[in-house]
């Protein structure tokens, strides 16, 4: 395209005193409505007489002490309990510890060098004094804000080698606010899980599997089996997503975004954890009080705090697999008083057990067995695709395996069977995939392990 002269004049001289400023424009956001958390359906629903059953001067209290707890939409926040201020613990980053007590998972280090990856061009724009060219489209609001606001306190003419660190200082240790991750979640996920977290955005009615809905506290892909996840869990979900299905990987924001995100899903979380705990209470009690409302914020978040250690993980040797490995776990496969496997995946893995499906006597129709938590329909899987939600390294089917899924029909193994049954299980799991992972003879030690050689040992210990 040529453009005129007169307009490639204009729009240098606007591009001019657009660049020459260091304050980013402000207005640049684009209008939006202000978002608010709901009640849920659980929380308003009417009893038989049409009345709610839980009475609507209780709703209010249980709106107003959620937001007292949490914050809102735009500014959410958690409350401090008062032995964190003794502690020093502080949920609400960036004053967030980071090391013993209570987030202890976040590497500072790598965070660091993250950012420096990530703002690179901002880094060096600032190492060159070009002030103008420190920015980019996605910009994060608090960083700007930050950005902006140590402009104003140096005019140009002063920006020496003080400025210069104190910015770089800036990018290098980014760690969003809580409100700005919220903003990230607003424009990534809200449409697929809700101002909430309810798994009901507007794009979920059209999704199958649905969108996750935090507020139950339940996470199926995670190291902990039934516990609320490790902070570690969800970071890795939004790493890399959950294959076949909607839910995207979100690798291209940086290790701060992440971290930001897996903190503002623990808040919303946490929330409807306690909304549900309130409204149990009520409804078991008739009444609410202000030390009901503390218990259950207090319970909740020990269930968090606690996570940690009902993580499983596999401290021996990662048995390599066999055809004689490979034919024991087929037999624990298809044993009923084993593995039990076929009755729900069927005897080809198929997802087409007969226990997974039944004859509704009204219309005469075969339907599903089971439904979720959520109350959705659940099938077993097509074992035989190779599509792995929670991971297809062997110690990711390990641990669906023992552990079982949250959430769903599908048992833990635990009771039943030796940690040697469940890894014969994962490699004849692995070995009727369409994209087996075990070549049994060729299985060099990196091939037992998986297809991410870069972030897994298979032991279970890895970061994220
Ligand atoms: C296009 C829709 C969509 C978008 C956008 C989306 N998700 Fe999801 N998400 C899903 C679906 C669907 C699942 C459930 C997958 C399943 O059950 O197998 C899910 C599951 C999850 C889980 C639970 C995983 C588990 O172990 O149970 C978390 C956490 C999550 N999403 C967080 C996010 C965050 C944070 C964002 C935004 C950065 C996001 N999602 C964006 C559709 C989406
Ligand atoms: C009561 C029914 C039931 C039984 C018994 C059962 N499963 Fe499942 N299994 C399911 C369902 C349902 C899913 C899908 C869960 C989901 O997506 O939430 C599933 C999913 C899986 C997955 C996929 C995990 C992933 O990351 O996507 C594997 C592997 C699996 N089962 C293996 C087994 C093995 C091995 C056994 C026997 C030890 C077994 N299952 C027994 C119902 C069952």
């Amino acid at each position: 395209m040529r453009l005129s002269p007169r307009f490639s004049l204009v729009v240098a001289a606007g591009l001019a005193a657009w660049l020459g400023a260091c304050q980013l424009d402000k207005d640049q956001k684009p209008a939006r409505p202000v978002i608010h958390y709901s009640l849920s359906a659980a929380t308003t629903a009417a009893g038989e007489d049409g009345e709610p059953v839980i009475p609507a001067d209780v709703q209010t209290n249980i709106a107003g002490s959620l937001a007292m707890l949490f914050g809102t939409p735009e500014n959410p926040q958690f409350q401090l309990l008062p032995e964190w201020k003794d502690e020093g613990f502080n949920p609400n980053w960036p004053a967030y510890p980071v090391g013993e007590d209570g987030s202890g998972e976040v590497d500072l280090g790598s965070l660091e060098a993250d950012n420096r990856l990530y703002w690179r061009r901002q880094i060096a724009a600032i190492e060159a004094g070009q002030w103008a060219r420190v920015f980019v489209q996605d910009f994060t609001p608090d960083l700007r804000e930050k950005w902006n606001e140590l402009c104003a306190q140096t005019p140009e003419e002063a920006r020496g080698e003080d400025f210069k660190k104190a910015a770089v200082e800036l990018f290098v240790g980014y760690y969003p606010r809580l409100s700005a991750s919220a903003e990230l979640y607003r424009q990534h996920c809200l449409h697929c899980h809700g101002a909430e977290g309810g798994g009901d955005g507007p794009t979920a009615p059209f999704l199958n599997p649905r969108p996750r809905d935090y507020r139950h506290g339940t996470f199926k892909f995670t190291a902990v089996g039934k516990s609320v996840p490790r902070r570690v869990d969800l970071y890795r979900i939004l790493d890399e997503g959950v294959t076949g299905t909607s839910m995207p990987s979100f690798r291209r924001f940086s290790q701060a975004q992440l971290h930001g995100l897996v903190d503002y899903v623990r808040l919303l979380s946490m929330r409807g954890m306690v909304e549900r705990s309130l409204v149990g209470t009520y409804v078991e009690e008739e009444m609410l009080t202000s030390a009901d409302v503390a218990d259950a914020y207090q319970t909740v978040w020990e269930k968090w705090n606690k996570a940690n250690e009902k993580a499983l993980v596999f401290e021996g040797e990662v048995p390599l697999p066999t055809p004689e490995t490979i034919a024991h776990g087929r037999e624990l496969f298809m044993d009923a008083k084993a593995g039990n496997c076929f009755s729900c995946h069927g005897a080809e893995g198929r997802g087409d057990g007969a226990s997974a499906f039944a004859l509704d006597p009204e219309t005469g129709e075969i339907k599903p067995t089971y439904k979720d938590d959520w109350g959705n329909e659940i099938l077993p899987r097509n074992l035989r695709l190779g599509i792995f939600r929670g991971g297809r390294r062997p110690i990711d089917l390990y641990r669906r395996i023992k552990n079982g899924i949250a959430g769903g029909p599908m048992p833990e193994a635990a009771s039943t069977l030796s940690s040697d049954d469940i890894w014969h299980l994962v490699h004849y799991v692995g070995a009727i995939s369409e994209r087996p992972q075990h070549a049994p003879k060729a299985a060099s030690h990196g091939d037992a392990h998986g297809d991410a050689p870069a972030s897994g040992d298979g032991h279970g210990t890895e970061k994220h």
